[in-house]
């Protein structure tokens, strides 16, 4: 059988992560959350002091991209987690405030070069399945699969507040509304390489599909795209 690439692309909130996860263990494919490297980029900005709630210093974050160094990395549990400068921050990076830095240092375009850079290499050897905004219409436009998920804002906010209230986080569910809709209006709309849905994807709105059930429609169209 041959080796492909799946790019998946969707907005926020909407699953992808799930079941791009779902098939790479299906196809025995490496999996690549890039969101998770615009999460880390983020984090490491925060943490710096580059990036508050008002502002970015982007000076300071350009002359110290080259610090920031982005991993995956798999427990003993089979379960993947992001790495930043050897640091596993797979829970840190899954915040709010982590969230929303990563859409605003996603809109600059030396960033993307360079996180856009290191997925194509990641995927030289292909066997991969990678999740984002772009991977369809810029990291891979040659991908032989490429799917486009969306959902409902109202169903995707719903699952979003379940998830952080399942983790304890105190989140009122208007605000992560307000933010699942804020988000889409910056990924679709950035001069960057916007959220476009690639004119050769598959279209997978799961509003009112059942994990069990896009799944099998995500298999059914690798199954095709491998033959
Ligand atoms: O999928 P996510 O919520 O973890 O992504 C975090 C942010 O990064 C989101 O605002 C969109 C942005 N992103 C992007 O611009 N390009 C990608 N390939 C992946 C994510």
């Amino acid at each position: 059988m041959k080796k492909i690439i799946v790019a998946i692309d969707g907005h926020s909130s909407c699953g992808k992560s799930t079941m791009a996860k779902e098939l790479a263990a299906y196809a025995h494919y490496t999996y690549v959350d890039t969101g998770a490297m615009y999460r880390a980029v983020s984090l490491y900005g925060i943490r710096q002091g580059w990036i508050t709630e008002q502002h970015i210093n982007v000076e300071a974050l350009e002359a110290h991209l080259s610090e920031i160094h982005i991993g995956f990395q798999v427990s003993t549990d089979g379960k993947q987690y992001t790495t930043l400068n050897g640091e596993n921050v797979e829970q840190q990076i899954r915040t709010l405030e982590v969230a929303n830095g990563a859409s605003r240092v996603s809109t600059l375009g030396f960033v993307r070069r360079a996180l856009v850079h290191q997925q194509q290499q990641m995927g030289i050897e292909k066997g991969i399945v990678m999740d984002g905004r772009d991977i369809g219409t810029v990291v891979f436009p040659n991908a032989e699969l490429k799917v486009f998920v969306t959902a409902s804002a109202q169903v995707r906010a719903q699952r979003r507040y379940n998830e952080l209230k399942a983790k304890g986080d105190v989140v009122n569910f208007d605000e992560v509304l307000a933010n699942v809709i804020e988000r889409d209006e910056r990924d679709s709309n950035r001069a960057e390489s916007p959220l476009r849905m690639a004119p050769d994807a598959k279209l997978l709105d799961n509003s009112n599909l059942t994990k069990v059930e896009q799944f099998e429609m995500l298999k059914a169209w690798f199954i095709e795209a491998v033959k």
